[in-house]
């Protein structure tokens, strides 16, 4: 009997004993390669002795001290090195405890950006469709996740508005160019910015790439080039949320870096720390910072564990291995083979619609026909048997249904940690193909 409100209360999880490099076992001896690094969380995977060391050093040193009274060492070292040389124009840096956290940062550092800038009119959000911010409720009203949304779909602000996703394997229309979909795009948005009346839009909202909603879902060439144009010409803020997506996970450090544009405002998390403590964050602009030090000279916000001393001990040797073991590299060459040992794997399958991603964050979209892109029937629950299927061959994945509308559609996610070595995605794409087969096989 548990006393936890698990994630499914019929059904409480194998307890998780321990982790090393990119293996977990349970309770009962199981082991599974974590192969999506849980929510494309252990980006170093388990243990890493960097981390573990920099942790109990930091533990010994100072385990907390407030915010309103000091600062940490370990909290001015993560800034410096993730904004000290100014990446996209990105100098400050404001550590919280989670994804949803730093969004609720960004909405507001962004709100509170147009108060002090002279344009207090300006109230309202555009986000997306199918994307994911969080689920504490401003995070959760920004995104467009909406199975996520429907059950406090009344409790949520009216602040923001949804437009299309940049969804070419189910959106683009046959025989539109990438230049024709981005324009299609475009116009939407720029059309929701006439609605609400320009001057009255704080920010536009984005996962750079879209993680756990669509599947790994990349723009097409040219798309957020021409949403920073839309921002720009109406003075808007743009915030992307690399949650999921950032911090290495792409090939990157940060995603943004493939799109030929920067953000205002950037949420970080789950890469940042990889999840050895829990921490997020937004890294943000130089002209948002000066807006708020001209006027009031304080960000109206703030959590009793921000900026907290081991979680940013933890998430700066986090950083420095990244950097010192050349781990973007890794990231780029073991992502290629993923990409390649899928296609070999599952390319040619009846039921695999679409495989996508980038870096080492890629996506199975399943799907009923292939021709037709039909789904299958939701109650299948096709997403959630290839992880039962994956867990028993001894592999993590990470399902999701509601692909298309929160409800229909079927994808599962690999994002390996960027340790992980070729021999290691070779054993990822032999898992993970036999669990897609076993789980469609009857569907
Ligand atoms: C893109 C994105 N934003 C925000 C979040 C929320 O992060 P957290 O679960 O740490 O609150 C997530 C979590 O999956 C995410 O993927």
């Amino acid at each position: 009997m548990t006393h936890i409100v698990h994630r499914n209360l019929r059904e409480a999880p194998p307890v998780a004993a321990s982790g090393r490099g990119i293996w977990l076992r349970d309770a009962s001896g199981h082991e599974v390669i974590d192969g999506s690094g849980g929510a494309a969380v252990a980006c170093l995977g388990h243990g890493h002795p960097h981390v573990v060391a920099a942790m109990k050093a930091q533990i010994e040193r100072l385990c907390y001290a407030h915010t309103a009274l000091f600062t940490a060492e370990s909290a001015e070292r993560l800034a410096d090195m993730l904004v000290g040389h100014a990446p996209g124009g990105l100098t400050h840096a404001y550590f919280v405890s989670s994804g949803s956290e730093g969004m609720e940062a960004a909405l507001k550092i962004a709100r509170q950006w147009a108060i002090e800038s002279g344009q207090p009119q300006r109230t309202k959000f555009i986000a997306r469709r199918q994307s994911y911010h969080g689920n504490t409720l401003g995070a959760l009203a920004a995104g467009g996740n909406a199975m996520r949304r429907a059950p406090y779909a009344p409790i949520l602000s009216d602040a923001f508005s949804h437009v299309s996703p940049c969804y070419a394997y189910r959106d683009r229309r046959d025989g539109e160019s990438d230049a024709d979909y981005v324009a299609r795009l475009a116009a939407e948005l720029e059309a929701e910015f006439q609605r609400l009346g320009p001057g009255n839009v704080i920010a536009f909202c984005a996962e750079t790439i879209v993680g756990a909603t669509l599947g790994c879902v990349t723009a097409v060439p040219g798309y957020f080039r021409a949403v920073r144009e839309i921002c720009d010409r109406h003075g808007a803020l743009l915030i992307l949320d690399e949650v999921m997506s950032g911090m290495g996970r792409s090939g990157t450090l940060h995603a943004w870096e493939q799109e030929g544009i920067s953000p205002d405002i950037q949420v970080i998390a789950k890469g940042l720390g990889g999840g050895y403590q829990p921490i997020g964050g937004i890294l943000v602009h130089g002209r948002v910072i000066e807006a708020l030090t001209r006027g009031s000279g304080t960000f109206k916000h703030g959590h009793t564990y921000q900026a907290h001393p081991v979680a940013c001990a933890a998430a700066l040797a986090v950083q420095e291995v990244i950097r010192d073991e050349k781990l973007l590299d890794n990231v780029k060459a073991m992502g290629a083979l993923l990409e390649q040992g899928l296609h070999e794997r599952l390319g040619n399958h009846a039921h695999v619609g679409d495989i996508r991603g980038r870096g080492l964050f890629w996506a199975v979209e399943l799907v009923k026909d292939r021709a037709s892109k039909a789904t299958f029937d939701p109650a299948l629950a096709v997403n959630e048997r290839v992880k039962k299927e994956a867990f028993a061959r001894g592999l993590a994945c990470y399902p999701m249904g509601g692909t298309i509308d929160g409800r229909h559609g079927d994808h599962v996610i690999l994002a390996p940690p960027y340790v992980c070595t070729a021999e290691e995605i070779a054993m990822i794409v032999e898992r993970f193909g036999a669990a897609v087969e076993a789980a469609v096989s009857g569907a």
